[in-house]
């Protein structure tokens, strides 16, 4: 299974300014990027033992974010930009880079062949199926449509073990009603090439992504961080 726009959001046309283009937080998809990563990382909690997947990693801003941890599965479709996140990481051997659509990834367990074996008396371990302590995202998510993004919250939850943390931080829209509104807003102040991604894109429906959490057994707490920035918080309770 793979996404449906994959291999359009693949951000190897991207990735040599990429880094350049997120420090402009005078663009509206870029405000609050920093304090995102930065409130993902803190409600994810990850301590020494945990093993972490961050899904889309892009060239590791998020990843040279996170603490000491046993070990951090990262993955991107996209090599350029994987390459940028291993040259910030170099030295670290505790970073699994996996060049998979999400979707797939978490899908298809064939596709976690090379990455570290967990110990068959690790809580980690499942015969049938790898799981993870803390699951995080930045900025990506919004690139699956909105069935995927439900399919990805089922996969998660069976990807993480009991007391999981899913913490995701990306552009969202509070709810659909509201998505033609922000629209005009922006096209009002003279930024139509805002209103334009909001087409183009999936950008989250904040109350959807809840309510679909909520429903298989999460605890879900959001911020919102600038007009289009927002974190989701997501525990597994069983
Ligand atoms: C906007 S960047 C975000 C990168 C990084 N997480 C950050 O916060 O800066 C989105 C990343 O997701 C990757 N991506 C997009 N769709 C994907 C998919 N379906 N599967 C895997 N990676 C995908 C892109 O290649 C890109 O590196």
């Amino acid at each position: 299974m793979q996404s449906q726009y994959g291999h359009v959001y693949n951000h190897d046309p991207w990735a040599h300014n990429y880094d350049r283009n997120v420090q402009n937080e005078a663009d509206p998809i870029r405000t609050g990027y920093e304090a995102t990563l930065d409130w993902v990382i803190e409600q994810a909690n990850i301590h020494p033992a945990d093993c972490v997947l961050e899904l889309g990693s892009g060239t590791g801003n998020l990843t040279v974010r996170i603490p000491e941890c046993r070990q951090i599965t990262c993955v991107d479709l996209s090599e350029k930009m994987t390459t940028q996140a291993r040259a910030k990481l170099a030295g670290c051997t505790n970073i699994h880079f996996v060049q998979a659509d999400v979707l797939a990834y978490l899908a298809d367990d064939s596709l976690h062949a090379g990455a570290p074996q967990f110990q068959a008396d690790s809580p980690q371990f499942q015969a049938d199926s790898p799981q993870f302590d803390v699951l995080v995202s930045t900025y990506t998510i919004h690139h699956l449509t909105e069935p995927e993004k439900q399919q990805l919250f089922a996969h998660i939850h069976r990807r993480l073990r009991p007391g999981g943390r899913a913490v995701f931080g990306d552009l969202m829209i509070a709810d659909q009603a509201t998505e033609l509104r922000v629209q005009q807003h922006f096209r009002d102040i003279g930024q139509p090439e805002v209103a334009e991604d909001i087409d183009e894109e999936f950008f989250w429906y904040v109350d959807a992504a809840q309510a679909g959490l909520a429903a298989l057994g999460f605890q879900v707490q959001i911020e919102r961080f600038s007009a289009l920035s927002w974190g989701i918080a997501a525990l597994k309770l069983d």
